[in-house]
């Protein structure tokens, strides 16, 4: 009820104000607002930017040097995740013509390290921004967030600008292929639309679209690469698993020399079970919040049964979605790690991706407020670990100990010794690692 009503139980704005300094978005507003951001934003999501996440993912991960050391540790492919899930969001987000790592005419630094410094020192650039210091009384670091914060809002401003202004060849290409492409296409569609009618404006200012462009990065970025990093954590515990995924990737992946979006993609049915097993062990949104507009009755189970408690505004209820995902309504191994809980076999062979009925499952949210980019991030999933898996088998790094003991241990870690700052994290990920054999 709460988390389906969005409505009626908004995020509290001193929560969804946060990450609003590039301009009101998608995240940061509430009804009718919400529904105008919604719609404009959602257009971005579509199979042409899906295809163009699948071949930046693969041709991302194929340039990763996995060979490079023996063992690595889970902080060492959580920072290389980290910047993978970056450079495929810049990529998609931004659109191909842009450069990553130069520094064009103009600019101070290049997009991917404005982009990187602020997403990586979030918190900071939050409280930055309400600071008004001259440079000279700024520490090193925080002159280099502001250099940042300037720079980005620069390269916003120029790939908005270009997107506009391109022929239209040029701009059928560039918007299909990018998310701000399609954004500012459907911004552009509903301003003519408008000019028809007499209706108030529908579609998004420049600041909105920045607000927009911003917070994609915001919200795709760590949640992708903490997915990945405790995927590939569980899998290196689990070489039977691997079995079964290369099995799949063996009828449709490694052999094939087409493995276009369109045709593998949906066969894949394995490799995104992964991805449900992992959010539901480790979801990078464990504990959301809401507060009611008006009083509210919750029902609530007690010991006593089912009871209701009046909410009144400015009070937070979270959801502890761990609690949900971990439930003993998944069965006596809701705590171990099995993907095939989500994969359904038809008579003739054929499987399907299902959640089972009966316990909470919702690492996207569920009802109309849920994520628009859950495909994207599934799309980009399914491509890395496809990628990795046809090439490698994942082993959990021993350090001088057992295998069963360095398991155990790497088992332990990943369910217990975790904590929530914007994404999930291991309390110690240089403690674990695994390593890559090539098949
Ligand atoms: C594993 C990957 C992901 C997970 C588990 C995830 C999960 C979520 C959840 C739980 C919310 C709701 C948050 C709340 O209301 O408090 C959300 C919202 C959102 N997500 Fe994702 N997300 C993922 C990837 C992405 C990606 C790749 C993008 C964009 C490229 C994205 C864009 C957004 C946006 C814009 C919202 C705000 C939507 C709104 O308020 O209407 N997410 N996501």
């Amino acid at each position: 009820m709460v988390f389906r009503e969005h409505k009626d139980w908004p995020m509290p704005s001193i929560q969804s104000q946060l990450f609003a300094f590039y301009g009101q978005n998608v995240s940061s507003t509430q009804g009718a607002e919400w529904q105008r951001h919604r719609k404009i934003t959602s257009s971005a999501f579509n199979e042409s930017t899906f295809r163009e996440a699948w071949n930046e993912t693969i041709a991302r991960v194929k340039a990763i040097d996995f060979e490079g050391e023996s063992e690595r540790s889970l902080g060492r492919i959580r920072s290389t995740f980290d910047l993978l899930a970056m450079q495929v969001l810049v990529n998609v987000g931004f659109g191909q013509d842009m450069g990553l790592t130069t520094v064009p005419p103009g600019h101070r630094e290049s997009l991917m390290d404005s982009l990187g410094f602020i997403l990586k020192h979030i918190m900071l650039t939050i409280i930055f921004n309400s600071l008004k210091a001259p440079d000279y009384m700024l520490p090193d670091k925080l002159r280099k967030l502001k250099i940042s914060v300037a720079e980005l809002r620069m390269y916003m401003e120029e790939a908005v600008l270009r997107h506009m202004q391109a022929n239209k060849e040029t701009a059928e290409n560039l918007q299909k292929k990018s998310l701000l492409g399609a954004m500012v296409k459907a911004n552009e569609a509903e301003k003519k639309q408008l000019q028809k009618s007499t209706k108030r404006p529908s579609y998004l200012t420049e600041s909105e679209l920045y607000g927009n462009i911003f917070v994609f990065n915001l919200a795709g970025y760590e949640t992708t690469a903490s997915s990945m990093t405790f995927a590939l954590s569980y899998l290196a515990a689990y070489p039977e698993t691997q079995d079964w995924i290369f099995e799949e990737l063996q009828m449709h992946y490694a052999e094939s020399e087409n493995v276009s979006y369109d045709a593998v993609y949906p066969k894949l049915v394995r490799c995104l079970s992964v991805m449900y097993e992992t959010l539901r062990l480790a979801t990078p949104a464990p504990m959301l919040i809401r507060s009611p507009t008006e009083p509210s009755e919750l029902p609530i189970i007690t010991k006593d049964g089912p009871k209701s408690i009046t909410v009144t505004p400015g009070i937070v209820v979270g959801g502890h979605f761990y609690g949900g995902h971990l439930s003993s309504r998944w069965g006596p191994s809701a705590d171990l790690f099995g993907p095939k809980r989500f994969v359904s076999q038809s008579a003739s062979g054929d499987e399907a991706l299902v959640i089972p009925e009966g316990p909470v499952y919702s690492p996207w949210l569920l009802g109309t407020r849920n994520c628009p980019g859950k495909k994207f991030s599934q799309v980009e999933f399914v491509a890395l670990i496809a990628q990795i898996l046809s090439e490698w088998r994942i082993e959990v790094a021993t350090a001088g100990q057992s295998t069963q003991a360095a398991r155990e241990k790497l088992l332990y870690m990943l369910l217990n010794d975790k904590y929530f700052n914007i994404s999930t994290h291991l309390l110690n990920p240089e403690a674990v690692g695994v390593r890559f054999v090539r098949r």
